[in-house]
């Protein structure tokens, strides 16, 4: 065998990671992006010199690692969560990291790993099933009803029958936009640290990447008396800052602590903390796009209504519709819509 014929197969990779797929949402150079539910609003400009400004002065200071424990960050983070979350909290209840994928992988190497398990209820975020897969965590598919809303008993008895370690309840969910209400929160944590009740039970992870678009309050204040519950969050979407990759949770101090033991010492770049401290600055300005796309949103999923499609009720950036059933089903109508999206632009540039 020549060594440009060596693939994947040929190397020594763990046995669970062979013929995997690595995550894959296009990143097409087309004019409409909407794919990954970013904010499609660039950041204004005053933002953007505040952050030259900033990271030009972390410049300076690059000869030295950063804050390893970010703290100036955590601590307006917090105040961040204390005024929009109707909870407070502080920087001891706070970490951060590159995006929430990272925050839910320093979660999955603390309390999964081999041997162990976390469930979620699918459809729901592919990465929590692959940050799974990469720490070696084991995976369960838990059950929703078929409005996409979470099946509170049959979850509660799939939790009891699997004893998971992790349960991961995404709210609102990604990529059906539905929210979960607090009390099915509640009786999953119950649920979970019952099924654990020989330990000391079991994480549960409300992930809120998208709750700044909800219609319903966040759930942090939730955090309230349960050590075992985890808040996470992302400045990817409402902040407007997905290049920036800053995620963050809310949980007890304990879970701060714990965390300590799997991070990367310096994992926070002195140019990420900095740019993540000048959008903080900018809260307000880049939250009034937020109303602008709720409202967006809400008119997309109206006027969808209006044509016939099926929509399940959006509490996120983005909306679920369907549904296709003529040839190629789904993927058929996405590259359609994409075809249609790239000549209008085409159209009006050149009509202009
Ligand atoms: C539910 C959910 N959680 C987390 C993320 C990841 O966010 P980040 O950019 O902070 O890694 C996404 C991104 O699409 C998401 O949909």
């Amino acid at each position: 065998m020549s060594t440009t014929d060596i693939g994947i197969d040929d190397l020594p990779i763990r046995e669970e990671l062979r013929g995997k797929s690595p995550y894959g949402a296009p990143q097409l150079d087309v004019p409409v992006q909407l794919n990954t539910n970013e904010n499609p609003y660039p950041l204004p400009e005053p933002l953007v010199e505040r952050i030259t400004e900033r990271v030009r002065e972390a410049a300076r200071g690059l000869n030295r690692y950063p804050d390893r424990d970010a703290v100036e960050l955590r601590t307006e983070l917090a105040g961040y969560l204390t005024r929009t979350g109707k909870y407070p909290v502080g920087p001891e209840n706070v970490w951060a990291a590159n995006g929430s994928n990272e925050v839910i992988q320093q979660l999955l190497q603390t309390f999964g790993g081999p041997g162990r398990t976390a469930i979620g209820f699918e459809p729901s975020y592919s990465m929590h099933t692959l940050i799974a897969r990469g720490t070696g965590t084991g995976w369960v598919s838990g059950p929703r009803h078929d409005d996409f809303t979470i099946d509170e008993k049959a979850a509660a008895d799939a939790i009891a029958g699997h004893r998971p370690d992790v349960v991961f309840i995404t709210s609102p969910n990604n990529p059906t936009g539905t929210a979960v209400a607090p009390e099915t929160v509640l009786a999953l944590y119950d649920a979970a640290q019952q099924a654990r009740a020989d330990t000391a039970g079991a994480l549960v992870v409300v992930d809120e990447a998208y709750v700044e678009f909800s219609h319903r309050p966040s759930l942090l204040p939730l955090l309230e008396g349960r050590p075992n519950l985890v808040v996470s969050r992302t400045m990817s979407k409402a902040f407007g800052a997905a290049g920036l990759r800053l995620g963050y949770l809310a949980a007890h101090r304990a879970v701060v602590d714990a965390l300590q033991l799997v991070r990367l010492p310096y994992h926070l770049s002195a140019v990420t903390q900095a740019t993540a401290l000048a959008a903080l600055e900018h809260t307000d300005a880049l939250l009034t796009y937020v109303e602008q796309l709720k409202e967006e949103r809400d008119r997309l999923v109206t006027g969808l209504r209006d044509i016939g499609y099926e929509v399940t009720d959006s509490d996120a950036n983005f909306v679920q519709f369907g549904r296709f059933d003529g040839e190629g089903g789904a993927h058929a109508a996405w590259q359609k819509i994409l075809d249609r999206a790239c000549w209008s632009a085409t159209t009006a540039y050149r009509a202009g």
